[in-house]
């Protein structure tokens, strides 16, 4: 597989940033190369079926969950070294975070991210990717992995502006949609096919006081 490493520098990382900064949200349809889409759908796949996935919870800490009236999509965490096209996803997210600390002043340290499986029927009801009690969480980025994707098939990415208008992202492969985390409402509408995407946060330091 190419190499996929991007600089800070990239226009396509500083349209985001300038999206982001405007709009506090931004959509590009056309992110992740088609071969890395696939490696990344293929890697996906693999862990469903060996049963590495497992049903998302809502909420933190101990009132954590399992709701599937909520939320009923399949999870995994990722951790670097573990396969290629997820170190690669990685790199570029890092680059992401870089190009977002020098355009916007964000501090953000790390990035989290889960591969997320919605079986048929799947959704995850209206919320805001910020917890209530942790404010860490600052810039969320999702990338869908689906080919072929039809309109009739559902599954769209539904956000809520402020200004009380809707937009639907289509879960197409490659796409990418970037947004704040605190102040964008959003929902996954229930789909007649399997669902799979990245899903991602890039935080800052936690400003939890300071314990020896
Ligand atoms: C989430 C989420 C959106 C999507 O995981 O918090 O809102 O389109 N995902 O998968
Ligand atoms: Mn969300």
């Amino acid at each position: 597989m190419p190499a996929m490493r991007i600089s800070p520098d990239d226009p396509l990382l500083l349209r985001i940033v300038d999206d982001l900064a405007e709009h506090g949200w931004s959509q590009q349809p056309l992110f992740l190369s088609d071969n890395l889409t696939r490696e990344l759908a293929l890697e996906c796949r693999k862990r469903a079926a060996e049963g590495e996935l497992a049903p998302a919870a809502v909420g933190r800490g101990p009132a954590q969950e399992v709701r599937e009236g909520i939320r009923g999509d399949h999870i995994q965490w990722l951790e670097p070294g573990q396969a290629e096209p997820c170190d690669l996803y990685m790199e570029l997210m890092d680059s992401l975070r870089q190009a977002l600390n020098r355009g916007l002043f964000m501090g953000l340290e790390d990035f989290e991210s889960h591969f997320a499986l919605y079986p048929p029927g799947a959704f995850y009801r209206r919320h805001v990717d910020r917890f209530r009690d942790d404010d860490k969480r600052m810039v969320s980025a999702v990338i869908y992995l689906n080919d072929a994707w039809q309109p009739d098939h559902g599954g769209q990415l539904r956000m809520f502006f402020k200004d009380g208008t809707e937009y639907d992202v289509q879960p197409d492969g490659g796409c990418l949609v970037v947004f704040l985390s605190g102040d964008m409402p959003h929902e996954v509408l229930p789909a007649t096919r399997e669902r799979l995407s990245l899903t991602g946060w890039f935080r800052r330091r936690g400003n939890e006081p300071f314990e020896l």
